[in-house]
């Protein structure tokens, strides 16, 4: 098989949250690579090719500086996508691996249409040798049936699958794939699987030192995504648990955090509670653990993971909850101002926001919900709401109201929820706040960012997770 020691041509499927800044920095890092990315969703190009780079289709910090150095001179962005195949010598598939919606593994298993897609594509559209790259997260073993697509067109061109999972989080993701801890690079330990996993590793090292650079087996390296997302997560569940259980015994949940991030063995990341994780991946790379580990009948390996899950879902119906109860058991008509949709600070994503799973709870209650949050459109609250819940999309209009002032969300309101994370909460003018609202003035701080000092000086009642 042809494979270069040093790639000149990369392309990209798939423009969304991982495939669009992971591309724009090997561009900016690699000038001598070309790098195009495509997509099937043509208005997603037209917008990554936007003049106003404040309108590009993913808001990341440090984003737009990379896209302005590199766009046009070695990275584009194309509807193009069998040119674009065809060109390259290697090809990152970095589409959507939802959580199946239907059939066997339902609400489970990863749904692999769009990854079997692009091979198929791939393999129709290929006139020279490939190295295929597996960016999105998968099921371990999925190289395999990739590799066995890509064989199946019978035709003179090789193929090499390696695995190079996205460790990138969202709202860092500039900086994390600038300095990224480790980049893992997976593929067969043979002749030709070697060649392709160097050719991999001279891209990266155009900025990282060698030794944070790992390189593996496919199956270790696609296991290893989903092992560092199930222990991530895994740590958020284990704080949440132990805020329960604060609010219940006078402990505080912040120095509990502090006391055992000091050690060494620990560490201190990691260990905010709040209202529940959300993101794209944590939920769904957890339940595609689960699944695997249940269809090898590993039933206690699963359980043990799946629990992790069950305790996000306490841990957000915990927090709606006690919006009900303290607001003395009735939220109907009572107006709640929610600050914050994103499912963290520093991004639009909404994908499993906890703040979707809270205003449906307290929309069951009929509750009047204005809602703000700085980067996230008003079309994108409308949408996850109608996903979730039982009620109509006009039920849905009716019952929320979208703000772009967050002093508007909370004028005249009974509560104040806050979801999300954003450095700007911590900056409003919370007297001013509390002189418009009613009496008593409450606040659920659901990530725990806000002064407790200031705002009892204030004068609100105040609902922070894990304090007693
Ligand atoms: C995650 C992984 O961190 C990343 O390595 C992987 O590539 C993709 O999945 P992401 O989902 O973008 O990244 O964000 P992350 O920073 O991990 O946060 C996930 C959720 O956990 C957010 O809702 C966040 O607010 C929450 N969280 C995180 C907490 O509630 N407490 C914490 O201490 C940390
Ligand atoms: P992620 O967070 O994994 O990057 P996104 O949903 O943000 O997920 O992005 C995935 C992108 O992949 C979307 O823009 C979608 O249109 C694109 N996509 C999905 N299937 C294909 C395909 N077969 N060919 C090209 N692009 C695709």
């Amino acid at each position: 098989m042809n494979i270069p020691n040093n790639i000149t041509n990369i392309c990209c499927i798939g423009a969304g949250y991982v495939g669009g800044p992971t591309m724009a920095v090997i561009a900016q890092k690699c000038p001598e690579i070309k790098v195009t990315v495509v997509d099937i969703n043509q208005q997603r190009i037209a917008d990554w090719n936007t003049e106003n780079l404040d309108k590009l289709p993913i808001y990341e910090p440090g984003l737009k500086e990379v896209v302005q150095e590199a766009r046009d001179r070695n990275l584009f962005f194309s509807a193009e996508v069998d040119k674009a195949i065809d060109e390259a010598q290697m090809i990152f598939i970095s589409v959507n691996t939802p959580t199946k919606t239907y059939g066997v593994g339902k609400g489970m298993a990863a749904d692999l249409k769009y990854v079997e897609l692009c091979a198929r594509k791939i393999a129709k559209v290929a006139t020279s040798d490939k190295i295929v790259v597996e960016k999105s997260t998968l099921p371990v073993r999925t190289a395999e049936s990739i590799k066995t697509i890509l064989d199946a067109e019978g035709k003179n061109v090789n193929f090499k699958v390696l695995s190079n999972p996205e460790f990138l989080a969202e709202g860092t993701a500039i900086d994390d794939l600038h300095n990224a801890d480790r980049v893992l690079i997976g593929g067969d330990q043979d002749e030709d699987g070697l060649k392709a996993i160097q050719s991999l590793v001279n891209v990266y090292s155009h900025w990282l030192p060698l030794e944070r650079i790992l390189t593996t087996n496919v199956w270790s390296s696609e296991l290893s995504k989903l092992t560092a997302n199930a222990f991530l997560a895994q740590r958020v569940s284990s704080i949440n648990a132990m805020s329960a259980l604060c609010e219940q015994t006078g402990a505080n949940v912040d120095e509990i955090a502090n006391a055992i991030g000091s050690d060494s063995r620990i560490g201190p990341k990691f260990l905010k509670a709040s209202v529940g994780f959300g993101g794209s991946c944590f939920q769904k790379d957890i339940l595609n653990l689960v699944y695997i580990a249940r269809s090898y009948g590993l039933g206690e390996v699963a359980d043990y993971w799946e629990q992790v899950i069950k305790l996000n879902d306490y841990q957000k119906r915990r927090f709606a909850e006690k919006i009900v109860k303290t607001l003395f058991n009735t939220v109907s008509g009572k107006k709640i101002a929610m600050l914050g949709w994103a499912f963290k600070q520093d991004t639009n994503d909404t994908r499993e926001s906890a703040a979707i799973y809270v205003a449906d709870y307290l929309l069951n209650e009929q509750a009047e919900l204005v809602i703000y949050d700085p980067k996230v459109k008003a079309g994108q609250i409308y949408t996850d709401l109608d996903y979730l819940s039982t009620r109509s999309e006009e039920e849905n209009k009716r019952l929320i109201t979208i703000v772009n002032d967050p002093y508007e969300a909370m004028d005249d309101s009974h509560a104040v929820a806050i979801l999300t994370e954003w450095d700007e909460f911590k900056a409003y003018d919370w007297k001013r706040v509390y002189n418009c609202m009613k009496k008593p003035a409450f606040v659920f701080d659901g990530r725990n960012i806000l002064n407790i000092r200031i705002m009892d000086e204030v004068g609100f009642e105040l609902y922070t997770i894990g304090r007693g």
